[in-house]
C-alpha cells in the first residue's frame, strides 16, 4: 500500500446513531440508493454495544450534527458505552416512530432495517428510509471539521509539560512520554502508527 491515508479524503459526515436501548457516534454513513425511500448504510464496530442493539432493533435513526452541537454529545456517544451508560437520558431526544433522535440536530433519518452484512472489525446495517426531517439548515459538520478541531470539541485538558498521543481516528487520547509500538486504540482499534504525539 502506497498511502492508506487516501481514504481520510472520502467527505464523510458526523451522525448520532440510535436504537432502541443507546447509541453512539458515527461517520461512516452513505445513501446507497435514490427515491423517495432511500437505502442508508451504517457501518458499526463488533465491539460497539450498539451494534448488539441494532441485532435486536428493526430500525435505527440518525441525527446529523451541526458543527455548533454540545460538546458533551460527542464525547458521551463517541466515548462512553451505552451498556454503562443510558445515554439517551442525557439529552434531549424526540420519539419518532418509536425510535429516539437527538432535538439538538440539523435534523434525522429514521430507517428500517433491512440487511445485515457482518464484515472484519464492522457490520454493515442497510436500512430503508422510512422518515426524517430537517430542523435546521445550518452547515452539517463533516468528519474532517471534527478531526481538524477535536482538540478543542473535546476540550482536551493534560497538564502543562506533558507529552500525550492523539489517535488521529476518533480522538481517544494516551497520556505518557512513549507510546507502545503495539498500543491498540482501545476505542477505534487503530494501531499505534495512527497516533500523533502531542506537547502541552
Ligand atoms: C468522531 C468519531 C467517529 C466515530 N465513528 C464511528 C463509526 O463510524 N462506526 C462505529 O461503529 N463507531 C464509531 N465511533 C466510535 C463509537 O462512537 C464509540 O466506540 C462509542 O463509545 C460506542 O458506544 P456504544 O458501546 O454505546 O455502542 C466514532 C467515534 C468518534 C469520536
Amino acid at each position: 500500500m502506497r498511502n492508506s491515508k487516501i481514504t481520510r479524503k472520502i467527505i464523510q459526515g458526523m451522525y448520532v446513531l440510535t436504537t432502541n436501548g443507546g447509541g453512539c457516534i458515527v461517520d461512516a454513513v452513505s445513501q446507497i440508493s435514490a427515491g423517495d425511500n432511500p437505502l442508508i448504510a451504517v457501518s458499526v464496530m463488533k465491539k460497539n454495544y450498539t451494534n448488539q442493539l441494532l441485532k435486536k432493533n428493526s430500525k435505527f435513526a440518525l441525527s446529523v450534527l451541526g458543527k455548533q452541537v454540545d460538546k458533551e454529545m460527542i464525547k458521551t456517544f463517541g466515548f462512553q458505552t451505552s451498556s454503562e451508560v443510558d445515554k439517551l437520558s442525557l439529552f434531549d431526544t424526540l420519539e419518532i416512530d418509536g425510535t429516539s433522535i437527538i432535538k439538538d440536530s440539523l435534523g434525522y433519518m429514521v430507517c428500517e432495517i433491512v440487511t445485515i452484512i457482518e464484515n472484519d472489525t464492522h457490520t454493515l446495517f442497510i436500512g430503508k428510509l422510512i422518515e426524517g426531517d430537517v430542523f435546521s439548515n445550518q452547515d452539517a459538520m463533516s468528519y474532517q471539521y471534527y478531526q481538524k478541531n477535536k482538540e478543542e470539541l473535546l476540550k482536551i485538558t493534560t497538564p502543562k509539560g506533558k507529552t500525550y498521543f492523539v489517535c488521529t481516528i476518533c480522538g481517544y487520547i494516551y497520556e505518557g512520554d512513549n507510546l507502545p509500538s503495539d498500543f491498540t486504540c482501545p476505542k477505534c482499534g487503530v494501531g499505534a502508527e495512527l497516533f500523533e504525539k502531542k506537547e502541552q
